[in-house]
């Protein structure tokens, strides 16, 4: 088992330890577990020892009538000021948790145990928590941190396949933007990855994380460093939005177009380009889409991160070395039409 702290924080997360010694990090309190009908049906008998709030499936339930229902629940319950919440599942539970915590009799202690790979390498580090507010994703929210995180890989054994290939979606884009070394490990090991050899994801998941740590560490409520996160994110959610793909397959489309204009804006190297592209495939993650330009640019203009009349974008010099450009609103929705013009090859 390894651990990383996020000292401003004051976060720990634990990458390796088992879900079954969750206790060991649980203060003495009246402690409330919520999770999704997914975790539920699998991790029956360890749910079942606390008492727990179950919530349904999907990003559809990341809204303000779950929240109202775990409010309800927590109340009928008899919970207080002095009750501890422990989220159990993907990053929907997680930010939900989280941020039910955060609002509840102006904010409880909680903890998660993080059940799929996406949200044990991104969603449940550093401090996010938050709701949908009709299709923007994530317009209601706090920054606010979990106490703990436990990283237990043998959960990823039940995550549907499709899941776990979203999970690396997130986790190539951290190797991406900071990592060439991580990109380099992904390329050797992607068949044992893909098998989820517990070694291999114990060793990824906590070079990930560590990743991610130190963005967080160095700009905790993302006024700079920290935007670098977002790299195929802006284009992505919009596709997420308008789209059956799920959050890692539509981020690593988001990926694959600002690689390429990353080629056109920061003079990436074209071989290098091919290479994130060929990794993508690789992980079997989507590179192509069917989503018009106007759906997308519509979106882009509602997006939360646009910053007056520019939005800040986030590209790669190279390979591990991502930079923020401030794009003018105009130009980034010509440049949208050229990118679904042109196929990715
Ligand atoms: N807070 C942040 O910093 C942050 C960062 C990235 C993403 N997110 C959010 O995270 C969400 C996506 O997270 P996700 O991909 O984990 O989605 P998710 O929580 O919906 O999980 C994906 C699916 O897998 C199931 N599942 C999860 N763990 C399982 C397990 N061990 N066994 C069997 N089934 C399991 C879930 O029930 C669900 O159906 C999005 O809402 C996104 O906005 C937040
Ligand atoms: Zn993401």
């Amino acid at each position: 088992m390894k651990s990383i702290h996020i000292d401003n924080q004051n976060s720990t997360i634990l990458i390796g330890e088992s879900y079954l010694n969750t206790r060991k990090y649980l203060p003495e309190k009246k402690c409330f577990l919520i999770c999704d009908e997914n975790i539920y049906a699998h991790y029956k008998s360890f749910v079942d020892e606390f008492e727990h709030i179950i919530i349904g499936c999907g990003e559809g339930i990341k809204t303000w009538s779950s929240v109202e229902k775990i409010v309800e629940e927590l109340l009928a319950g008899g919970a207080d000021r002095n009750s501890y919440l422990l989220g159990m599942g993907g990053g929907l539970v997680c930010d939900v948790t989280g941020f039910v915590a955060s609002v509840f009799m102006r904010g409880l202690q909680f903890g998660f145990i993080s059940t799929s790979l996406l949200s044990q390498v991104d969603a449940s580090v550093g401090g996010k928590n938050g709701i949908n507010f009709g299709k923007l994703k994530n317009m209601v929210g706090v920054f606010n941190p979990p106490q703990f995180v436990i990283c237990d890989t043998q959960l990823l054994k039940t995550l549907p396949e499709r899941e776990v290939r979203s999970g690396f979606g997130e986790v190539i884009k951290h190797a991406l933007i900071k990592d060439k070394d991580l990109f380099k490990f992904l390329k050797d090991n992607q068949n044992a990855l893909l098998n989820l050899d517990s070694e291999l994801m114990e060793d990824l998941i906590y070079r990930a994380v560590s990743i991610k740590t130190d963005v967080v560490n160095k700009d905790p409520f993302e006024k700079g460093e920290r935007k670098k996160l977002n790299f195929g994110h802006t284009i992505g959610h919009a596709i997420e939005n308008n789209s059956g793909l799920t959050h890692g397959e539509a981020v690593s489309v988001g990926m694959t177009l600002a690689t390429k204009l990353s080629e056109e804006m920061c003079g990436l190297d074209i071989e290098e380009s091919s290479e994130v592209i060929a990794l993508l495939r690789k992980f079997r993650l989507p590179v192509d889409h069917e989503v018009p330009a106007e759906t997308i640019n519509e979106f882009l203009i509602k997006d939360k991160k646009k910053n007056r009349s520019s939005i800040d974008f986030i590209l790669l010099n190279g390979i591990g070395e991502a930079c923020i450009k401030a794009i003018p609103i105009e130009d980034l929705k010509n440049k949208v039409h050229q990118l679904c013009e042109s196929k990715v090859k």
